[in-house]
């Protein structure tokens, strides 16, 4: 597929059609997908004190990724019960079909939902899949559950969230995935967890190659076996990685808008993703933690048309991958693939 002349404006009326086009969105973070006035309203409620991880504008205040980390777990923190949890995704999904998201994955941790107890894990994943099912009539908008363990909590707590991921893996919960801080030991040391994971009929994702290089991308597929990778933008620089993932079919789940907030490129313009694309690797679009990094899925369509010049088209064709490579079952892959048609 020819993508359009980027010498040629674009016309509004070019933007806004694609900014308004129905999207799937594969990686985000549960908790991360929290708008900052729905946070402050439940530490007020349980009368617990975090002004500290906001700034006076209200929104969320941190330095970079390690301490971002640190304030989502502050953040995460007034989210005490099942029926937090509820209310949290009732809010993130109204914002997400706001941008005309029409199908969502999102990362759901054990380690905030239960402490990797499988009594209290089902407990907490019932309260969101009925708030889910709740979503998906009022809003129009399909979500699936990716369990995930946190790297930084280490391989024992990973081994607690794959037996709360296993017990729970069909319907709602279609994949398992590892977040968190990437710096923090080896892929190899999660394989126990993403073994049991598979065992139990679930997709596997893991972040990879953030933060660390084209190594650590190469460990996710080879010691970890996943389909997707959350991020992988550093392989651009490798080029027979970027031939092993198109020619092994693994998608990327790629944050733009993040990556740029982050730091981890200094300006879109000079994120690798056409690189990826012109590789034949397949890419994704995704916001990872939109209020935290101050974007939307409308933002990041626009952003990236602007800077790229991409039309309709590629924008089409993202949807297809993403869709292609979404963790749910043949039946929901046609309704959705039927409801990216709309003009
Ligand atoms: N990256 C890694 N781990 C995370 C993130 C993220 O953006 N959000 C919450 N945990
Ligand atoms: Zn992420």
């Amino acid at each position: 597929m020819t993508d359009r002349d980027p010498n040629e404006p674009m016309t509004e009326e070019e933007l806004h059609h694609i900014v308004h086009l129905p999207k799937v969105e594969l990686h985000t973070h549960f908790e991360g997908m929290a708008p900052p006035a729905f946070i402050r309203g439940l530490a007020k409620e349980k009368k617990v004190d975090i002004s500290k991880i906001f700034r006076p504008d209200g929104s969320y205040d941190y330095r970079d990724f390690w301490h971002f980390l640190e304030v989502y777990e502050a953040a995460t923190s007034v989210l005490k019960k099942p029926e937090d949890f509820a209310r949290l995704c009732t809010a993130v999904l109204e914002k997400s079909a706001e941008n005309d998201v029409v199908y969502q994955e999102t990362f759901i941790s054990p380690d905030f939902c239960g402490g990797g107890d499988v009594g209290a894990w089902k407990e907490y994943l019932h309260a969101i899949e009925d708030a889910a099912t709740a979503a998906e009539r009022d809003f129009g908008i399909t979500l699936r559950g990716i369990v995930t363990c946190i790297r930084h909590n280490g391989p024992d707590q990973a081994r607690a969230a794959a037996r709360c991921a296993a017990e729970t893996a069909g319907g709602f919960i279609t994949g398992f995935g590892m977040g968190g801080d990437e710096k923090q030991g080896k892929q190899r040391d999660f394989a126990w967890a993403f073994d049991c994971a598979r065992e139990a009929g679930l997709q596997l994702t893991t972040h990879a190659g953030e933060w660390n290089g084209p190594q650590e991308v190469r460990d996710a597929v080879e010691d970890l076996g996943v389909s997707r990778i959350g991020h992988g933008v550093n392989a651009y620089t490798d080029i027979a990685l970027l031939e092993m993932l198109a020619e092994q079919d693994i998608t990327l789940e790629v944050c733009p808008g993040s990556n740029v907030f982050l730091g981890v490129f200094p300006a879109l313009k000079d994120h690798p993703i056409q690189k990826l694309r012109d590789r034949g690797v397949n890419v994704t679009i995704s916001t990872d933690d939109p209020p935290f990094f101050h974007t939307t899925m409308r933002q990041e369509y626009a952003a990236l048309a602007k800077t790229f010049g991409w039309g309709e088209e590629v924008f089409r064709e993202l949807n297809a991958t993403a869709i292609g490579a979404a963790f749910c079952d043949k039946a929901t892959r046609e309704a959705i693939t039927k409801q990216l048609e709309r003009k």
